[in-house]
């Protein structure tokens, strides 16, 4: 009797422990545990050397934490400049948002939730020239099913090194008070010609009520505090703007308001270093590059096997580089490229086309096509054709989904082939250039390789994966030839060749 009761307690062990083993077993294969997704790559940030002359182009370093559609991810751009002042200063400014991704994360964790984090940021540059860089970044928080922005400015002083904040701009920064009641008056009527043609309203006596229930935001959101002035900024042309964040000065639904800043106020208020600016400004329109290269490939894919190369989220301070491998190595890939990067990295995106790659659609600033309107989500296509066909003349051929993430509307919204992969070598998290290149020589005949040109890993497994994937006989080449003998049909996916 005591015997069996001990042989049935083991037996019920070791039901539990296989239990347990297999719990744990499924969590680690899952992938899908927190400490998974942050484990995977917290990156270590780029030695900023990268750029030694004023005359260089300003480049994008971007961070990428998981890249499944299904699961929580980040991917964040800073810029890397001549400074090295301002590279450290972007870079701490752009560790706070990963900072706040992984404590979020932490907080989903124990709270047993099944959203998905998505945090996103990118960048503009507003104006540059040797005495100022501005910058306007938006970030994209999601929890789940929808974005919501925040903007905010980098103002540098190139000349006393330093980052500048909205009152330092003034002529007398104790002038702050009187500034800020002229920002406040503009930021009304913004909103009050919002309301005023919004048609939803019922009359204006509703209008009313909601122009006296929201004065309260307005004051709060109008404070002088650095934070509700972190988005006000100059641009090229001599503009000035303030963006309020959405919820900052109004109700959440009537969105984030972009103010432009008259002149007079301008005149008034800000500094005489800041005004002589534009003075003789003459505008410089981005030049089309015209000695286009055809790409007129020898190879015929229906007849000898081939394989393209896609590299996604560019373009970034670790392109070149990939340029001059693939230069030395005689290939041609295909590159999917954000809008906002390419308006940042124009000669980047010129190069590609004069050495013969393929240049892809792949949205503006990389947000889930799921999460954001139709509205939204045509904008941010036409948006980046607009930009690549400014650097190139040519409106991109091929599109691309963030992280492959869409829905039947999504691809209507096209009008162009979605391409999609059939061999990932997960290099956004193996930050291992050997293990990326072997993976990326597993591929098949017209295979689609899907790589990304931000990773330093990425670039650095290339030459090694050309050489293996030549010595299995592969002929790399663009979409262009791959699809060469293909009806390529509107709105719908490609994942290879065949
Ligand atoms: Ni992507």
């Amino acid at each position: 009797m005591k015997k069996r009761v001990i042989y049935l307690a083991l037996i019920s062990a070791m039901v539990i422990s296989c239990k347990q083993n297999k719990l744990k077993t499924d969590e680690i294969s899952s992938e899908n545990t927190l400490e998974n997704v942050i484990s995977s790559e917290i990156p270590e940030l780029p030695e900023t050397n990268t750029i030694k002359n004023i005359d260089d182009e300003i480049q994008v370093y971007t961070i990428n934490i998981g890249n499944d559609p299904n699961k929580s991810h980040l991917i964040a751009s800073f810029p890397i400049t001549p400074y090295d002042f301002v590279n450290q200063t972007e870079r701490k400014f752009t560790e706070g948002l990963i900072n706040e991704f992984k404590s979020e994360l932490k907080k989903y964790q124990t709270q047993d939730n099944n959203s998905n984090l998505d945090f996103n940021q990118h960048f503009d540059v507003k104006f540059h020239n040797e005495d100022f860089l501005v910058f306007l970044y938006t970030q994209n928080v999601s929890y789940g099913n929808n974005y919501d922005n925040r903007n905010i400015a980098s103002i540098f002083d190139l000349k006393n090194q330093k980052k500048l904040t909205a009152k330092d701009l003034l002529k007398e920064p104790e002038n702050f008070e009187s500034f800020i009641s002229e920002i406040r008056n503009l930021a009304r009527e913004a909103i009050r010609n919002f309301v005023k043609n919004d048609t939803s309203y019922a009359n204006d006596q509703e209008r009313k009520q909601v122009l006296e229930s929201v004065e309260e935001t307005l004051v709060e959101g109008t404070l002088p505090t650095d934070k509700n002035y972190d988005a006000l900024f100059f641009d090229e042309e001599g503009n000035w703007h303030i963006i309020f964040d959405k919820y900052q000065i109004a109700s959440g639904y009537m969105g984030e308001f972009l103010v432009k800043i008259p002149k007079d106020i301008i005149q008034k208020y800000i500094n005489e270093r800041f005004l002589h600016l534009f003075e003789n400004k003459d505008t410089v329109e981005q030049a089309i590059i015209n000695n286009m290269s055809t790409s007129n490939s020898e190879v015929d894919c229906s007849k000898v096997p081939c394989v393209a190369l896609t590299f996604d989220d560019g373009p970034s301070v670790y392109t070149s580089q990939l340029l001059d491998i693939l230069k030395e190595e005689n290939v041609k890939a295909t590159f999917f490229v954000l809008g906002k990067s390419a308006s940042v990295q124009k000669n980047t995106i010129k190069r590609m086309i004069e050495e013969g790659h393929n240049i892809g659609n792949h949205s503006y600033d990389h947000k889930d096509f799921r999460k954001i309107s139709d509205q939204e989500a045509i904008r941010q296509i036409q948006l980046t054709d607009q930009i690549i066909e400014k650097i190139t003349g040519e409106k991109p051929k091929y599109f691309r989904f963030p992280y492959g993430a869409r829905n039947k509307a999504n691809l209507a919204m096209v009008e162009r082939p979605v391409i999609m992969w059939n061999i990932d070598p997960l290099d956004w998290k193996y930050r291992d250039a050997d293990k990326v290149a072997s993976e990326m020589s597993k591929a098949s005949p017209q295979g689609i390789i899907l790589a990304h040109d931000i990773h330093k890993s990425t670039v650095e497994a290339i030459p090694k994966a050309i050489k293996q994937l030549k010595a299995k006989g592969y002929h790399i080449v663009t979409l262009d030839d791959l699809f060469r003998h293909k009806k390529m049909k509107n709105g719908v996916e490609y994942s290879n060749g065949k």
